[in-house]
C-alpha cells in the first residue's frame, strides 16, 4: 500500500489556477520530488495532503486514511515544512520549538537539540529579529524533531545557503536509509536530482511527466563543446550522423548531445578528429525537464 497517495485532485481557483486531476503515489521508504515552477500548484497539492484544505474532486490519503476526514490523525505521524511559515513575532526560536513540540505531544525536545547544533542554528533569539534562512531552520527542526515516518517537505532549502542546503541533503540521506518516506516540493532541478528516486513534474496545476529517477540517468544526454583544428574538419564532422545543437564556423567549434549509452560510438567518431580541444557541458534535470515543458520553465 502507498503512503502517500493523491487521486484525481482538483481544487479550481479560477482563471486557470489551482490544480487539476493531479495524481501520483508514495511508497513506503521512497524520497519523491514534486517538482515545478513557482505558481504551478505544488503547495496546493501539499495542503490538501496535510487536510488543511477540502478537494473540489479526487482525494488524498496518507496511510489509508483520507486526508480532509481525518487530519489529526495524519498530523500525529508525518512531518510537515509549511512552504511560508507563519511564526508568531513575540516568541524566541527555543520557545517556539517547544511550543511546537507540546503540539506534538512529546514529552521532550526529541531530536531538537541534534537538528539545532546540525544546522549551527542559535534559536536563543527572537523569531521577530530571524532571517529567513534562520526561520528556516527552525522550520526544519519541528518538521523532524519527532522523528516522524513521513516528511511533507515544501520547499526545504529556500532562505539556506549552498553549505546549509548540503547540510540538508545529508539529512535527507540518512532519513532515507532509516526508511522514511518523503515527499518534497522544489522549484530547483538540482537538489531534487541529488535526492529524489522519482520526481512528478507539475506545471499549470496539472502533471506533466512522473519519472524514474534512474531513467532520467539513463536518458540523460551530455553535451560536448568541441574546437577543430581545422576548418575542414569542422565541416566534415558536420556532416557525421550526430545530434548538433549549435555551430560556429568562424570559431570552428561545434556543440553536440550525445546519449550517455552513445559515448563510446560518439569516441570512435571522435578518434577520426585532430581536435584543438573537447570539454563536456554540464546537462541536467533542467534539460530533461524542459524537453517536458516544451523549451520554458518559466511559462505559467
Ligand atoms: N487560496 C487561493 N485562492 C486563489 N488562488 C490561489 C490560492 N492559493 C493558491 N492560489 C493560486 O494557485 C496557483 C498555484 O499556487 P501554489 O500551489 O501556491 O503554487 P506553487 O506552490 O507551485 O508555487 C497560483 O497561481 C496561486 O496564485
Ligand atoms: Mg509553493
Amino acid at each position: 500500500m502507498s503512503v502517500i497517495k493523491v487521486e484525481h485532485l482538483t481544487k479550481d481557483y479560477g482563471m486557470n489556477k489551482g490544480v487539476f486531476d493531479v495524481s501520483f503515489e508514495i511508497e513506503k521508504g521512497e524520497v519523491f520530488g514534486f517538482l515545478g515552477p513557482n505558481g504551478a500548484g505544488k503547495t496546493t497539492t501539499i495542503r490538501h495532503i496535510l487536510g488543511f484544505s477540502r478537494p473540489q474532486d479526487g482525494r488524498c490519503e496518507v496511510d489509508g486514511m483520507d486526508c480532509w476526514k481525518k487530519p489529526d490523525k495524519i498530523l500525529k505521524q508525518l512531518g510537515y515544512l509549511p512552504g511560508e511559515i507563519a511564526f508568531p513575532n513575540d516568541m524566541k526560536g527555543i520557545q517556539f520549538i517547544r511550543f511546537m513540540a507540546r503540539m506534538q505531544g512529546m514529552s521532550g525536545l526529541g531530536r531538537a537539540e541534534e537538528l539545532i547544533k546540525r544546522f549551527e542554528l542559535d534559536p536563543s533569539g527572537s523569531l521577530k529579529r530571524m532571517s529567513k534562512g534562520m526561520k528556516q531552520k527552525i522550520g526544519i527542526v519541528c518538521a523532524f524533531m519527532h522523528n516522524p515516518s513521513i516528511l511533507v517537505l515544501d520547499e526545504p532549502t529556500s532562505g539556506l545557503d549552498p553549505l546549509m542546503q548540503n547540510v540538508f541533503v545529508e539529512l535527507i540521506e540518512e532519513e532515507k536509509k532509516a526508511g522514511k518516506t518523503i515527499l518534497m516540493s522544489s522549484h530547483i532541478f538540482e537538489e531534487v536530482e541529488k535526492t529524489c528516486d522519482r520526481v512528478a513534474m507539475i506545471r499549470q496545476g496539472r502533471i506533466a511527466a512522473t519519472l524514474q529517477m534512474d531513467e532520467i540517468e539513463h536518458n540523460k544526454k551530455k553535451v560536448f563543446k568541441l574546437e577543430f583544428l581545422q576548418i575542414e574538419d569542422y565541416q566534415r564532422f558536420l556532416r557525421e550522423q550526430l545530434d548538433f545543437q549549435a555551430a560556429d564556423e568562424g570559431k570552428k567549434q561545434v556543440w553536440v548531445r550525445v546519449k550517455d549509452k552513445d559515448i563510446n560510438a560518439f569516441i570512435k567518431v571522435l578518434a577520426n578528429y585532430p581536435l584543438k580541444f573537447l570539454s563536456e557541458v554540464k546537462s541536467t534535470l533542467e534539460d530533461y525537464f524542459m524537453n517536458f515543458y516544451g523549451g520554458d520553465s518559466n511559462v505559467q
